[in-house]
This record gives structure tokens, C-alpha cells and sequence, in this order.
């Protein structure tokens, strides 16, 4: 039996260690504050958004919300961010993907300041990740790494496989574990060999995007294994990348779906929303 990596117990210990941080700041007369600007009426963004705002309450993260209409212009969306980037009552901006069609996502991303990105997407921040200088992680990745050191697994020295190569888990991920000093190799859908590389991983992180695609023939025995997919099955109920019933009998550890990468990106949110003050001093 594998062990069961529990991202719900991990995530509400680190927003209570983020809570104590943000209630000393506060004692020190410093806020902190998370605009978190919605377009559209997009039922799971909303979901998200509200989540959001319920763990900014939780750890008395003051929370600034923007709920704009559909109709809402790029140049009017740009404008917000540039008065928000100028706020000193704001540390934190966070535009929910996706945006409606009419609007270029990169170009609202783009304009968001390096200092107030909490979601590690600006081109500076991915910069920064890759050369190692401080500044903003996208949050579901730097979950994963929580998740893995927090169970108490060693990354470094281990062969440590991604697959998947989005901007925003796969490539990040990579970073990550090469910072963490795993032997990091990234796959995707041209990878020519899938198993043979993904059979050598003591850590396997799964951001493919296709339900239950991962069984065990692709797991070594031993492996850790963490799945960044969510989807529903056909019998409509919450499954990720990872066939969960073929490789929990192999692998060492195993993250569930639900309650496992989920819960943390949000708790890495507000954890972003620390460093947001950090970062501005
Ligand atoms: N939409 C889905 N995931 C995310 C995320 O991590 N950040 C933002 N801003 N939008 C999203």
C-alpha cells in the first residue's frame, strides 16, 4: 500500500503558518492584500475566485475584489492593473485565467508589476526561477515541491521526471527540481519512449492533461508519485492524469484526486502573498 500524500492536511498547515505571519505583520502595522480581479461569469473561475477570497479571510489577508463584466475592454483591464500596480494598499494582483476571447491574456499578464505577479506568471519571474534569484513561483508547482518535502522525501540526487511542459506546471516544475537538485527530465506528446524515461523515475510529477492516462506500467517500483490532473470520469466523479486503483499498489507514495495537488495551490497563493511584501520593502 502506497502512502497517501494528503495536500488538505499539508495546505491548511501551511495558510495556518501563513495566518501566525500575516497576524504579526499586523501587530507591526503592516497589512497585506490580495486584488483578485475576475471577468466574465465563468462558473469553475468563479469557484476559484471565491475559494481564493475565503483563504485570504482565513489568514486575515485583506482581499480586494474586482468582479468585471464580460464586456470589459483590454484597455479598460489594463488601466485597473496599472492603478493597482501603483497602489500601496495593494501587494498582490491576481487576474483569473482564462479572460474572455477578446482579450489578449499575455498582454494583461505582461503589465501586471514583477513585485505584485503572486502568480509567478511575468516574464521576469519565470526569469528569475530559472537563474535562481528571488522572486514569485507559480503556485501549483510550488506546491508540488511542499508536497513532496513536507511527506519527507529526498529530491535531491533523485531522477525526477515532469511530464508535461505548460508554462504555468511543466516547465516551472522542472526548475523547481532542478533547484531542489533532482536530475530533472521534462516529457511531453513527442516524447519518443514515454515509458522507458518515465519507468527511471524515483519522482514522477504528471501534468499531462488526459484522464487516468498514467497505470502502472509506467511507474518504477518505489516511485513517489504526484498528480497535478483533474477531470471528471465518465461516471462524473473527480479523477486525475494517474490511474489511481493501478499505481498505488507500486509506487512508495501517491497524491489522491481530490485532496491532493489541489488544495495547495491556493495555499501557495497565500504563502505568494508573503512574499509579495517581501519583495516591496
Ligand atoms: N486559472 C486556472 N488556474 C489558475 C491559476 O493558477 N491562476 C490564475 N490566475 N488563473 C487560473
Amino acid at each position: 500500500m502506497a502512502k497517501l500524500i494528503d495536500g488538505k492536511l499539508i495546505s491548511a498547515q501551511i495558510k495556518d503558518e501563513v495566518k501566525a505571519e500575516v497576524s504579526k505583520l499586523k501587530e507591526s502595522g503592516v497589512t497585506v492584500s490580495l486584488a483578485v480581479i475576475q471577468v466574465g461569469a465563468d462558473p469553475a473561475s468563479s469557484v476559484y475566485v471565491r475559494n481564493k477570497k475565503k483563504a485570504c479571510e482565513y489568514c486575515g489577508i485583506e482581499s480586494l475584489s474586482y468582479e468585471l463584466p464580460e464586456e470589459t475592454t483590454e484597455e479598460e483591464l489594463l488601466d485597473l492593473i496599472r492603478e493597482l500596480n501603483k497602489r500601496a494598499d495593494c501587494n498582490g494582483i491576481l487576474v483569473q485565467l482564462p479572460l474572455p476571447k477578446h482579450i489578449n491574456e499575455e498582454r494583461i499578464l505582461d503589465e501586471i508589476s514583477p513585485l505584485k505577479d503572486v502568480d509567478g506568471f511575468h516574464p521576469v519571474n519565470v526569469g528569475c526561477l530559472s537563474i535562481g534569484k528571488p522572486g514569485f513561483v507559480s503556485c501549483t508547482p510550488a506546491g508540488v515541491i511542499e508536497l513532496i518535502k513536507r511527506s519527507g522525501y529526498e529530491i535531491a540526487g533523485k531522477e525526477c521526471v515532469v511530464i508535461g511542459r505548460s508554462n504555468i506546471v511543466g516547465k516551472p516544475m522542472a526548475m523547481l527540481l532542478l533547484k531542489e537538485n533532482g536530475t530533472v527530465t521534462v516529457t511531453h506528446s513527442k516524447t519518443a519512449d514515454l515509458k522507458a524515461v518515465t519507468k527511471r523515475a524515483d519522482i514522477l510529477v504528471v501534468a499531462i492533461g488526459k484522464p487516468k492516462m498514467i497505470d502502472a506500467s509506467y511507474v518504477k517500483d518505489g516511485a513517489v508519485v504526484i498528480d497535478v490532473g483533474i477531470h471528471r470520469d465518465a461516471d462524473n466523479k473527480l479523477c486525475g492524469d494517474v490511474d489511481f486503483e493501478s499505481v498505488e499498489p507500486v509506487a512508495e507514495a501517491i497524491t489522491p484526486v481530490p485532496g491532493g495537488v489541489g488544495p495547495m495551490t491556493i495555499a501557495m497563493l497565500m504563502k505568494n502573498c508573503l512574499t509579495s511584501v517581501e519583495l516591496q520593502k
